[in-house]
């Protein structure tokens, strides 16, 4: 692992809100007096009832509750827009960049948001939606989207954003598990040229059970393809905004007031729904989206997620309109029409801080610096890095090529679980090392843990957890609350058990490792092996499956998943194609196993428990082979030929 350290470039300090001393008083601050750290910070947000305390939380099982804020009210829509319609009305909130280049954007001002966002409003009020409600938002990147969250938000209607990469059995799931009574979509989107058929999707999902709870369908009319509408359950969205009207009422919700569920993956069962809440959600994306990015008031940011994802809520949308900045929204891909799309982009806009994930800067660094030096790129004055490692050669590759050595790098570690950004350097304040995210944000207590719990000391490495409670922290599983507490709380009692592995170096910054669980990270997307391999087991032709991650020069993980076919099924190249198909939509794309190998048995132990360890020795092997030696002892399985079978057929990756 390389240690080289990269000084702040003193161009950029010199112009930086936080420096190096400011963040160590600031941080050790936060912890002395988080109440007094915490009540000045959420002033920043604008309240129609004023908190009287700050923090309330307890991660002690005794007494375990987690409160931010909690007798304050506010709204968010209003913190994202009315507050800003005084100075910021004409400001562009959002500019919208086409899958075609093409087309020609869109430039939003905080004007036009805010009068989009009450029309939709009033509708969905109309529509019989009302606070608490759940509205699933299955859509394209294009600003309806932002306007479909902060319209649920202006109401009290909890979204829950369905990744419009996910296919009909994953709508139908999540909206099964939170009863959603709207779901606002498109006709279709687009990506890369081609067409996603989102409105079919939905309908396939309303066919499923469970799902009807939905009453009202509205569809966004965006390629103009034809789309069956089926009476009266399904709405234009055009038709039922055009007649409201620009203005409305927001409702002050309760701090505590969910505002949003987002599916994730976990290691075990199907996608826990991510609960957040108004109050303490909204000034952590807001404060950290103004601190990691040294946010100023020209500058022109553009976080490249999916609004599908959480990055895309808290950097996309919710981050950045609190804090009255232009925020872009891509509703393309890095590779179309050719790779120098997101360097074109940056020019046309200005973009100065640009937020993506190593996975697509792998993609981008295979095809060359040709498509990157097109570009002038000097409006950019800052880089970051968001879903997954990005190794040091990434890093490198970011730094040199895209950023020319005058933009620091921001590696920021966080999950759909934390609401925004907790381990990460301050770009004037921290010097980085590649493949580093650096040091905590304000308020973030880390710590290493061994396998039993022991707080770890010093140069070490471990199981990351978190100590004490951050005003973005989720706040329960919709629906289960004790599967949260399962889920984070358990391992590791009195502690928040993040996952991940991690190693923390002698000048105390963290290195996170990957997860320590069985979830996979794809591409920056969080995948649980227990999914993948059920969507692989409902095909008629297999028996058992087990899936692990492999590392993947692209997508920093790949699915290699291990299948073993019932009796008399052949097993041939042809039902191999089948079955990654078949998870492709049983799940959707990004769960399509990478590699798939035949296994006429799965390692075993006696009481029928699967060594996934071997499993992914045997996935992981380079093209030299299996090292026999760290598979460990196989002597208690089962069967222990199985293993001699499953090393023989592996698949070279
Ligand atoms: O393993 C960590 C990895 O992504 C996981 C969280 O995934 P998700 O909830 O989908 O959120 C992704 C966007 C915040 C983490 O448990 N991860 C995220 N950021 C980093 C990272 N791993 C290393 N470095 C990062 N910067």
């Amino acid at each position: 692992m390389s240690e080289r350290i990269v000084p702040v470039p003193p161009a950029f300090e010199a112009t930086a809100a936080i420096r190096r001393a400011d963040y160590e008083r600031d941080y050790a601050e936060s912890l002395r007096d988080p109440e007094a750290y915490w009540s000045k910070v959420g002033r920043r947000l604008q309240w129609s009832k004023p908190y009287t305390r700050a923090k309330d939380t307890s991660f002690d099982p005794e007494d375990f509750h987690i409160r931010w804020f909690a007798d304050g009210e506010l709204n968010v829509a209003v913190n994202c827009l009315d507050r800003h319609l005084a100075e910021r009305g004409d400001k562009v909130a959002i500019v919208w960049e086409a899958d075609d280049p093409a087309t020609a954007p869109r430039r939003i001002t905080y004007r036009e948001l805010h009068a989009m966002v009450c029309r939709l409003a009033n509708a969905l009020g109309q529509l019989g939606v009302v606070k608490g409600d759940r509205v699933t938002i299955y859509l394209p990147m294009i600003p309806e989207a932002a306007v479909a969250m902060l319209a649920c938000a202006r109401i009290g209607a909890i979204h829950s954003v369905v990744f419009g990469g996910f296919s009909a059995d994953s709508i139908a799931n999540r909206i099964a598990d939170c009863t959603s009574k709207l779901v606002i979509t498109a006709d279709e989107g687009l990506r890369g040229g081609k067409t996603i058929p989102l409105k079919a999707n939905v309908d396939e999902a309303l066919g499923k059970p469970g799902t009807n709870s939905v009453e009202t369908v509205l569809v966004v009319r965006h390629t103009g393809g034809g789309v069956p509408m089926q009476m009266p359950r399904d709405r234009w969205y055009d038709a039922v905004v055009e007649a409201q009207p620009a203005t409305h009422e927001a409702r002050p919700m309760n701090a505590e007031d969910p505002l949003f569920i987002l599916y994730t993956s976990g290691s075990t069962g199907k996608p826990k729904g991510v609960l957040h809440t108004s109050g303490g959600y909204l000034a952590w994306a807001a404060y950290t989206h103004e601190c990691v990015f040294d946010l100023k008031e020209n500058d022109i940011f553009w976080c490249t997620a999916d609004v599908g994802w959480v990055t895309g809520h808290s950097y996309v949308v919710y981050g950045p309109l609190a804090n009255g900045a232009t925020s872009v929204m891509f509703e393309g891909v890095p590779t179309y029409p050719d790779p120098g799309r997101f360097w074109e982009v940056c020019d046309r806009h200005q973009v100065t801080i640009f937020y993506t994930a190593p996975t697509a800067i792998r993609a981008l660094m295979r095809e060359g610096d040709a498509p990157v030096k097109r570009s002038r790129r000097d409006s950019i004055r800052l880089l970051g890095s968001v879903g997954e490692p990005i190794n040091p050669e990434a890093w490198e590759w970011y730094n040199r090529v895209v950023g020319e050595e005058r933009c620091p790098i921001v590696d920021t570690w966080w999950q759909t679980e934390t609401g925004g950004i907790l381990i990460s350097p301050l770009p004037g304040a921290i010097a980085t090392k590649p493949g580093s995210a650096t040091l905590p944000f304000f308020g973030v207590q880390p710590a290493l843990v061994d396998a039993e719990g022991h707080v770890l000391e010093g140069a070490t490495e471990g199981n990351l957890v978190l100590r004490d409670s951050w005003p973005g922290q989720m706040r329960t599983v919709y629906g289960d609350h004790q599967r949260f507490i399962d889920t984070y709380f358990k391992t590791y009692p009195g502690m928040y058990f993040t996952g991940d592995g991690c190693r923390r170096d002698a000048d105390g910054y963290y290195w996170i490792t990957g997860r320590v669980d069985d979830v996979i990270n794809v591409s920056g997307h969080r995948m649980g092996t227990a999914e993948v391999e059920s969507a692989l087991v409902a095909h008629p032709a297999v028996a058992e499956a087990a899936v692990v991650g492999a590392p993947h020069d692209i997508k920093g993980q790949g699915i290699y998943a291990y299948v073993t076919l019932k009796e008399g099924v052949e097993a041939d190249d042809s039902l191999r194609k089948e079955l990654i198909a078949h998870v492709r939509h049983e799940i959707g794309p990004i769960a399509a196993p990478d590699w798939l190998q035949w296994a006429p048995g799965l390692p075993k132990t006696r009481s029928g428990k699967i060594m996934r360890r071997i499993l992914r020795k045997i996935a992981e092997a380079g093209p030299e082979g299996v090292d026999r030696g760290t598979l460990g002892d196989t002597s208690t399985l089962a069967d222990p030929a199985v293993v001699d079978s499953l090393v023989r057929e592996r698949q070279h990756r």
